[in-house]
């Protein structure tokens, strides 16, 4: 499913009395496009519960069963997953179209090059402008080729995969999951090892998805913040069930929300706490933020239940190292900061330039238009809370689900209603935002 981009739906957001209640929010993203992509990998059936049903993740969906696996809804959140084994995957009829989302065009892109096949990968407006040479880089040297691309090494771009993959050594030029993923990918069809060495450690839910299902990967410290993971290739990947915990970077709007709206109390439940994950949680506590953890549990991921209650912030310097751990937690950190008393500093923000959107314009953007002064100082963003956000600015989204989402929350707060241009693109990752924030008492109008 493409986005039906046609459907342009602005929304505004107003001061809301206290927000209270406990709610799941949906399916980890990143998770559930992995559960999708290595299950179609595997030789049987995969089940998978709590699958997170935005459009990002039908989309890889959809793709692997154009690659040949047998992908089929059983019940909410529930599916099943005939693999092809490694290596396996056949040509695809038509265009793979991934929509808005980079994570599962970059990772298919990976499977794709260990296979000799030759696929078209697509999307969006917003995924056409995004960086694939990251990706294009390593998967050449296992093999692959881009035999047709946009200007620049952008989408459309058609592959054709190695028809003998070479097992490769690569450091990722940037802390990224999705380099790091798609090499593993491609890796997984190559004979030998393969190694990726990143200096910053991404989120690893790819190499805990293959010892999932009985690969043979080792994870070791490269440096004070780095790993080095080695992937023994052509394993035979047996399917095993895969429970998708509560994505965190979800859970961060309400939980952000019950912090800035006055007289709050939300507990969100089973959210992951992967410590490549928690960065926002650390930050916010460091903020003053009261959120308190319960039901500590690991189910092949850790989660837990958050309970955040509203908090009177300070402003903080996040050092850069931390961002990896929250890359997709900035535009709502930022609005955090814009209702703390002080400033925050949030450094080395590089990525954020290459997401959905420009994040590090838009925030800035966005936080200029409701009366927040904010300045970007090389890769770092500088926000200067008063306590208190005048609001009233009509906020550009640029399809970015997250932009949309964030400013949203900031309009519960602040003294004006602010207003996003587009909210269709939540449904990316957070189809239920909408009705789950109504249900705690959100003014969305
Ligand atoms: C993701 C990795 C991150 C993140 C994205 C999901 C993943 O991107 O921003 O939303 O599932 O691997 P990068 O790896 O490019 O930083």
């Amino acid at each position: 499913m493409s986005h039906s981009a046609a459907v342009v739906t602005p929304l505004a957001a107003q001061k809301s009395g206290p927000l209270g209640g406990r709610v799941r929010v949906p399916g980890d993203k990143s998770i559930s496009h992995r559960a999708l992509i290595f299950g179609a990998l595997t030789v049987g059936e995969t089940r998978i519960s709590g699958l997170l049903e935005g459009e990002d993740v039908i989309n890889t969906g959809r793709a692997m069963r154009a690659l040949g696996a047998q992908v089929e809804r059983i019940g909410a959140g529930e599916w099943s997953v005939r693999g092809v084994g490694v290596g396996g995957l056949r040509a695809p009829d038509g265009v793979l179209d991934f929509g808005n989302s980079g994570t599962g065009c970059r990772l298919v892109m990976g499977a794709v090059a260990g296979c000799p096949i030759s696929a078209t990968f697509d999307g969006d407006a917003s995924l056409r402008k995004r960086p694939m040479k990251r990706i294009l880089d390593p998967i050449t040297l296992v093999g692959a080729r881009a035999t047709d691309m946009a200007e620049g090494g952008r989408l459309p771009i058609t592959l054709q995969g190695a028809r003998d993959p070479i097992p490769v050594e690569y450091r990722t030029p940037v802390p990224s999951a999705q380099i790091k993923s798609a090499v593993l990918l491609a890796g997984l069809a190559a004979p030998g090892t393969t190694i990726v060495i990143e200096s910053e450690a991404s989120r690893d839910h790819t190499e805990r998805m293959l010892m999932h299902f009985g690969a043979d990967v080792t994870v070791t410290p490269d440096g004070t913040h780095g790993r080095k993971i080695t992937l023994r290739g052509q394993p035979e990947l047996r399917p095993a069930p895969v429970l998708v915990p509560a994505d965190p970077s979800s859970a961060a709007f309400p939980l952000v929300a019950a912090l800035l709206v006055a007289g709050s109390d939300v507990t969100l439940t089973d959210v992951m706490t992967n410590l490549l994950r928690t960065g926002l949680l650390t930050t916010l506590r460091e903020m003053g933020a009261t959120i308190d953890t319960a039901n500590i549990r690991s189910e092949g991921e850790e989660m837990a239940d958050l309970r955040a209650r509203t908090s009177a912030l300070r402003g903080v310097d996040v050092p850069a190292e931390r961002a990896p751990s929250m890359i997709d937690e900035y535009p709502i950190l930022a609005v955090a900061a814009a209702f703390a008393h002080g400033t925050t500093r949030m450094r080395g923000l590089k990525e954020l330039r290459v997401k959905e959107s420009d994040r590090l314009a838009a925030v800035a953007d966005g936080l200029r238009v409701n009366g927040v002064e904010v300045e970007i100082e090389g890769d770092d963003l500088i926000v200067h809370g008063k306590g208190r956000v005048p609001g009233g600015g009509l906020v550009a989204t640029h399809m970015d689900h997250r932009i949309a989402m964030a400013f949203l929350v900031m309009g519960l707060a602040s003294d004006k209603p602010v207003t996003v241009d587009d909210t269709s693109f939540i449904a990316t990752s957070f189809p239920d935002f909408m009705p789950m924030m109504r249900g705690l008492g959100a003014k969305l109008s």
